[in-house]
């Protein structure tokens, strides 16, 4: 797949209502792990982001047009860690905006706010994800059994990370 062109810029008050749309699209929904959820959920959501600190971006493409956001949240400067979390609107995904969008945010992450280890979870049954995941370089450091329900079964969770010594030297 060509590697797409991306920028991240902050993500809007009123980039809301698209989040809104893609978290209710139903892959969302399955791989995700939430229920659907009201404009003003998503919003209280965002705000509760907000006040932990988390790093919210809007993914856009080449055209300006807005394609996702990704976020680095629970940053512990004392420990040098952060989660990572991507959501792309749904006629976006597959196309290879993931790749890049994740790079340049583990960039600001590691060159930025100088962390050592950025981390996250994903479903056993996310495989678009965990390819993505791994290509990129995280691995596998942990599997929690049975920790997610979904549709009448129970699925493992897979807990990836990446330290600052295993990511490409980009910025050098
Ligand atoms: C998961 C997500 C961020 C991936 O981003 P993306 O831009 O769609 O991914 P890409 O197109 O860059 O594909 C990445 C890799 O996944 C693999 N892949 C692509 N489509 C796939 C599919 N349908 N099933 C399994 N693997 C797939 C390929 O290996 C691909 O790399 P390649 O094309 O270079 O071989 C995006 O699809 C998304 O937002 N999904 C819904 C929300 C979600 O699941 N978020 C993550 C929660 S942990």
């Amino acid at each position: 797949m060509p590697e797409q062109t991306i920028h991240l810029r902050p993500f809007e008050t009123e980039d809301i209502k698209e989040l809104h749309r893609w978290s209710n699209d139903p892959v969302s929904l399955l791989m995700v792990g939430r229920v659907p959820q009201t404009y003003e959920q998503t919003a209280q959501h965002v705000e509760k982001k907000r006040k932990n600190g988390d790093i919210l971006l809007a993914i856009e493409n080449e055209q300006n047009r807005l394609v996702g956001w990704i976020f680095l949240k629970d940053i512990e400067h004392e420990h040098g860690r952060a989660g990572i979390g991507i959501l792309l609107a749904p006629e976006a995904r597959g196309q290879g905006y993931g790749k890049p969008a994740m790079e340049q945010m583990i960039d600001l992450g590691f060159y930025q706010l100088r962390l050592n280890k950025i981390y996250l979870t994903t479903r056993g049954t996310n495989e678009h994800a965990i390819a993505l995941y791994k290509k990129i370089g995280f691995v596998v450091e942990g599997q929690l059994r049975n920790h997610a329900y979904v549709n009448g079964q129970y699925y493992d969770t897979y807990f990836m990370g990446l330290l600052k010594s295993e990511w490409r030297q980009s910025l050098t």
